[in-house]
């Protein structure tokens, strides 16, 4: 039995099942290119539909291009229900490193301009569900794009408008211009740094969407996180993603994989219930 909702409505009217899937590992080394295993990612893609899987969370700026391209190639024409999360905002120029991450900010008008028109040609969709702004340009102020936001919203481009690691402060003023979805920011067992962002989602019913819930994969491995998904005969990861969706039901996952095996794995979190005595347990040994 769940101890949660298993859906959030994005923007009050996109039901999507709280298990998601961010589609950033199908992509090549450093975030560039394709995917090494074009057929493994497609049947990643696929088998995530299968399970029930429907927010596929992706950005133009992965590959760049070629993460949108996989997703359309594997998924299109789409199953009633689909909902893709595409962003745009950030522009990339080589492989990311630990010591160069190969990322720069834009967010004039121009810039999104021209990427909404590219990820709705390869995501072969004539609207996009939700259109999240991937960081905030310091050189652009919010309302300003904000405002491009809007118009495409208004044209009929995009139905939904989300934010990507912004304070609660940029989030208000983003609402000053249109209304805000959803909030995609760093947040997992291991990083808590956004829980004032969280509390403002859940006051608002803004859905909150925590990137690399499993710390990049860390979470996997971490022995304290073990010792309590040993008790609950769950795997660590698991824990670690029950664990995001027993701590608010706005909260929609998107662990990110390569492996049909973690994917199966990571979609069964949806039925691991971790009790209070073991919640504190964990949040003691982690913290
Ligand atoms: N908004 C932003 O700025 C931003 C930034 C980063 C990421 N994101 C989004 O967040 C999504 C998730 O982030 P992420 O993929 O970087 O990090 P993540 O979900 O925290 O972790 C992914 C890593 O965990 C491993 N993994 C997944 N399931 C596992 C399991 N059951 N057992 C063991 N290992 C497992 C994966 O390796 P395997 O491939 O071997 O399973 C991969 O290395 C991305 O796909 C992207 O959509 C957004």
């Amino acid at each position: 039995m769940t101890v949660h909702s298993s859906q959030v409505r994005i923007g009050g009217d996109l039901h999507v099942c709280r298990m998601g899937f961010g589609a950033m590992q199908l992509t090549g080394p450093g975030v560039w290119g394709p995917p090494r295993d074009k057929s493994n990612a497609r049947a990643v893609l696929r088998r995530a539909i299968d399970l029930g899987v429907n927010f596929i969370d992706t950005a133009d700026v992965y590959g760049p291009g070629d993460n949108e391209r996989i997703i359309a190639d594997a998924l299109s024409p789409y199953l009633k229900g689909t909902v893709i999360g595409t962003k745009a905002g950030l522009v990339r120029s080589g492989p990311g490193t630990r010591e160069n991450p190969g990322i720069s900010m834009n967010g004039s008008a121009l810039h999104i301009r021209s990427s909404i028109e590219g990820s709705l040609r390869r995501l072969k969709l004539e609207c996009i569900d939700l259109y999240q702004l991937h960081r905030v340009d310091p050189n652009v102020s919010i309302e300003e794009t904000m405002g491009v936001f809007r118009d495409l919203r208004d044209e009929g481009k995009i139905r939904h408008i989300g934010l990507s690691e912004v304070n609660v402060e940029q989030i208000k003023r983003a609402r000053s211009v249109v209304d805000i979805a959803t909030v995609q920011n760093v947040y997992n067992l291991a990083t808590r740094k956004h829980e004032d962002v969280l509390a403002y989602c859940e006051a608002n019913e803004i859905a909150f969407i925590p990137f690399w819930p499993l710390h990049s994969g860390d979470l996997a491995k971490s022995g304290a996180v073990q010792n309590v998904a040993r008790r609950l005969d769950a795997t660590t990861a698991q824990v670690a993603l029950a664990w995001l969706l027993q701590r608010s039901p706005w909260i929609i996952l998107i662990p990110g994989t390569s492996s049909v095996d973690h994917l199966e794995q990571n979609v069964k979190a949806l039925d691991v219930e971790i009790s209070p005595t073991e919640l504190e347990a964990l949040e003691q040994m982690v913290a």
